[in-house]
């Protein structure tokens, strides 16, 4: 096998990272906050609840610049648009594209809309579009409402769309694949992810063949994707009006690169499975109590079908039988303080106490 990057070449961004493999010129301006690089967690915990001699890594995503894996896309998108002299931006989204394209674009020196479900919109991705100075549009709809305006206005021709139909996103997006690869020394045999709109899938099994082509691994995981059960158009092979989670960055009932996820999960030998937001909250809040990792609800998608996979009699792929010493990886995708409502709503109130060392005693020991 060829060499691996090194981590001082990773610390500069996935473009300076990984130039050979994304469609840029050797003259291109780079527009880079430093995203890319994140940790693959080993797990020992879930690598437990899996058995078997097992190892389970979670690859978080959240670490990037504006606290999710949007940014791998968003770099290789405002990088290129730059070089077409384009100056506005645009974007449909359920927050976390929103506040990456916000960013690049203040990094570049351009504009941002940003056009968003009115009230579906996590309160830290929201106000993260505001302070990088996007221009904000709610709509009375939903991410599929806004998805098709956007195109709509793409066409007339004034706009960078950079969501995931924009293939730049997809090829920047895929370096998260490569990294894997390059920290476990081959591919996983499993690799497990969150789906809304299918872009991130898309790009991870786009990746990963690219590495196998290029001779940097001998093989390809099976892709195991995940939808909130209110928000399954994949599972359910249907388009759903109304789609509905608690996991509001996938609530998608009709994702723009179905047929290319579809074509991932089939060729991977992989599946699709819906889960339960009560078991997506469980997996969140699991995640952060025994691993201290810290992700937004809809990131929890991939730890609660792993855990699905482990323990129940109707998930779409068992790991009952699963081979021995097999490698998972489980993509995490957002960080957790994007999203905090659920955990707000969960906090008791802090009533204080004395400030001496024996109430603060006492208080600790209740
Ligand atoms: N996880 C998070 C935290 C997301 O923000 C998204 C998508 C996904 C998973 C699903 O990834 O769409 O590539 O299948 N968020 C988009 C947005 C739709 O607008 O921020 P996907």
């Amino acid at each position: 096998m060829h060499s691996t990057t090194t981590k001082s070449q990773r610390s500069r961004g996935v473009i300076e990272c990984y130039r050979e493999f994304l469609p840029v010129s050797p003259a291109i301006t780079i527009i880079s906050l430093g995203e890319g690089n994140t940790p693959l967690i080993y797990s020992p915990r879930l690598s437990e609840r899996v058995g078997r001699g097992c190892e389970v890594f979670v690859k978080n995503e959240g670490v990037n610049p504006t606290g999710s894996f949007k940014d791998r896309g968003m770099t290789v998108a405002v990088s290129k648009a730059m070089e077409r002299g384009m100056t506005t931006l645009i974007c449909a989204s359920t927050g976390n594209t929103s506040a990456s394209a916000a960013a690049y674009a203040a990094r570049a020196g351009i504009s941002c809309a940003v056009i968003l479900p009115a009230g579906k919109i996590a309160t830290g991705k929201l106000l993260q579009a505001f302070a990088y100075g996007a221009k904000i549009v709610a709509i009375d709809g939903n991410f599929d409402d806004a998805l098709r305006i956007v195109r709509e206005l793409g066409e007339i021709g004034d706009f960078t769309i950079v969501n995931s139909i924009n293939p730049d996103r997809i090829a920047g997006q895929k370096t998260a694949a490569f990294e894997i690869v390059d920290d476990l020394g081959d591919a996983p045999d499993f690799h497990l992810l969150p789906v809304g709109n299918a872009g991130n899938i898309t790009a991870y099994w786009v990746g990963y063949r690219e590495y196998l082509a290029h001779e940097r691994s001998t093989r390809l995981p099976a892709m195991l994707g995940f939808q909130a059960i209110g928000a399954a158009p994949i599972f359910h092979d249907r388009i759903i009006d109304k789609p509905e989670t608690i996991a509001s960055a996938i609530r998608i009932g009709n994702p723009a690169s179905w047929q290319q996820a579809r074509t991932a999960i089939v060729e991977s030998q992989g599946g699709i499975d819906v889960v339960s937001d009560e078991d997506i909250l469980a997996a969140q809040s699991w995640l952060a109590q025994q691993e201290g990792i810290f992700v937004e609800p809809a990131s929890a998608a991939s730890i609660a079908g792993l855990f699905k996979c482990c323990d129940s009699d109707d998930a779409a792929y068992s790991f009952q039988k699963i081979r021995q010493t097999s490698r998972l990886v489980c993509t995490v995708t957002g960080h957790g303080l994007k999203d905090p409502d659920v955990i707000i709503g969960r906090m008791k109130e802090l009533n204080p106490v004395a400030a001496t060392v024996t109430d603060v005693r006492h208080a600790i020991e209740r």
